[in-house]
């Protein structure tokens, strides 16, 4: 089911007096001194929801992974690096009325950082890194016993995506999700345009394709209808 309301225009003070949480770009995790394991996000679209939503007067707090990204107007930024500050940041800056997790959380991180830089050695061709689970920020924060009204999860898939964003906002016990197909030539990674898909329990809603500034300020102005309903 596809619902009607899309492309209604918000006053901008919709989100006056509404706290909304943003968290944005990848995490990188250390390995040593000099080496890293990261992903593929350059916080564009987490950083376009935070102007949009800043726009529609809510206060807006932004935690940003390291992204080469200017701080919208009127946003509090909090700068992290790994996905276990951005946990320690996220939960720290709740209470909040919705939160939206568009960071690409790395999955695993290395068991341990190596105090000095990792040489290479005579002999050995490989390099065996043991890798551990980060926690699941966007399900921890639908689970806390200070549970925005709304929570808004990213999904980029590159097959099925439907399937599996479904899945995510089932799993996740999220009220909406933002699915994007990724890899190939639509990818949405480093780009600055995008189009999305988002889902909930029985609808879901077309964003663009568009530039990732006006994507963000239709997903702003949907979630601002889910906190008005
Ligand atoms: O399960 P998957 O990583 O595909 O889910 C993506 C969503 O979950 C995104 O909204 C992402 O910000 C969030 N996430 C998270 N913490 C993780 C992994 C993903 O908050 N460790």
């Amino acid at each position: 089911m596809s619902d009607a309301s899309a492309g209604k225009a918000l006053a901008a003070s919709t989100l006056a007096g509404k706290r909304v949480l943003v968290s944005a770009g990848p995490t990188f995790e250390d390995i040593d001194p000099v080496r890293f394991v990261g992903n593929r996000s350059s916080g564009k679209m987490g950083f376009a929801v935070a102007a949009a939503a800043r726009a529609l007067g809510a206060e807006v707090v932004l935690v940003a992974g390291p992204v080469h990204l200017d701080t919208p107007d009127g946003v509090t930024r909090i700068d992290v690096r790994s996905a276990a500050q951005m946990h320690t940041a996220v939960l720290g800056a709740l209470p909040a009325d919705a939160y939206v997790a568009a960071a690409a959380v790395a999955d695993f991180t290395p068991r341990r950082v190596s105090e000095h830089k990792i040489k290479k050695t005579a002999g050995s061709d490989t390099l065996v890194l043991e890798l551990v689970r980060t926690p699941d920020i966007l399900a921890e924060v639908a689970a806390h016993a200070r549970r925005p009204a709304l929570v808004v999860g990213f999904a980029a898939e590159t097959h099925e995506v439907e399937r599996y964003a479904r899945g995510k906002l089932a799993n996740k016990r999220l009220d909406l999700i933002a699915a994007n197909l990724v890899g190939g030539a639509q990818g949405g990674f480093e780009r600055d345009d995008n189009a999305l898909v988002v889902y909930w329990e029985g609808g879901e809603r077309q964003l663009g394709p568009a530039a990732k500034t006006e994507v963000a300020a239709q997903l702003v102005q949907l979630i601002a209808e889910r906190l008005q309903a």
